[in-house]
């Protein structure tokens, strides 16, 4: 089970050193692989405060040159560099907001695992995609431009449940999970509005093998509560 915070654009680097400490002393269960991922400007601060802790540090992006005239982006090395574990890759949020493609994602991924780090891929239809039966379809082009590799997760994260409130149910999530791991077989993450009270639910189901977890990740007695849900599950 891999539990992961997505903590968008949150907590710069006084608050990740003050979470990250918080993070450090609390016992935390040792089954359940967890990570989080800060801003770029939080991440040395992150690696610093859990160095020596079972807890990774993963970007919330990557760029898929190593280095060049690419204003803005941060690249596969330099988060090595910082001693980050991973990235997220095609968060909608960056398909929705910032034009990234499939192919964008495809070039992200192959060159983030090239380098050496793990990589969280989003996937996820909108609700007018899943209203109009597309669900399916989008789920096959997002995840046809992914190749199974060993440090490859894929987040199944319906945009409808994105920071609404409104989470899949269980049977919608497992339904969608073995669909991706159907295409690619590769552990798969569920994400949207994953809370403490509604995750042991989710995590239970067969194909559910861990959250992306958003606004509950913020706080770490929420978040830990997560954690602490995927141990049996
Ligand atoms: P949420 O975000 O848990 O706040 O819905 C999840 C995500 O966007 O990864």
């Amino acid at each position: 089970m891999l539990i992961a915070g997505n903590w968008k654009m949150y907590k710069g680097p006084e608050e990740t050193a003050h979470f990250c400490r918080q993070l450090r002393e609390h016992p935390r269960p040792t089954e359940v692989d967890i990570v989080v991922c800060p801003p770029y400007v939080s991440l040395a601060t992150a690696v610093q405060v859990l160095a020596g802790t079972d807890v990774a540090v993963a970007a919330q992006n990557v760029h898929w040159e190593s280095e060049g005239p690419f204003t803005g982006e941060v690249p596969a090395p330099m988060l090595r560099e910082l001693g980050v574990y991973g990235a997220i890759v095609g968060h909608s949020e960056r398909r929705q907001h910032f034009g990234e493609t499939d192919e964008g994602v495809s070039r992200r991924t192959r060159a983030a695992l090239a380098a050496g780090l793990s990589v969280i891929a989003c996937v996820g239809e909108t609700e007018a995609e899943r209203e109009a039966g597309e669900a399916e379809n989008v789920l096959r082009r997002q995840v046809s431009v992914l190749e199974r590799d060993e440090n490859l997760v894929v987040a199944y994260e319906p945009v409808w449940a994105i920071g609404t409130g409104k989470t899949a149910t269980p049977e919608l999530a497992q339904e969608a999970h073995a669909f991706v791991k159907s295409l690619l077989d590769v552990p798969v993450l569920y994400g949207g509005s994953v809370k403490p009270d509604n995750a042991p639910e989710l995590l239970a189901q067969p194909d559910v093998d861990g959250a992306l977890v958003g606004g509950a990740s913020l706080e770490v007695d929420s978040f830990l509560a997560i954690c602490r849900a995927a141990i049996h599950s």
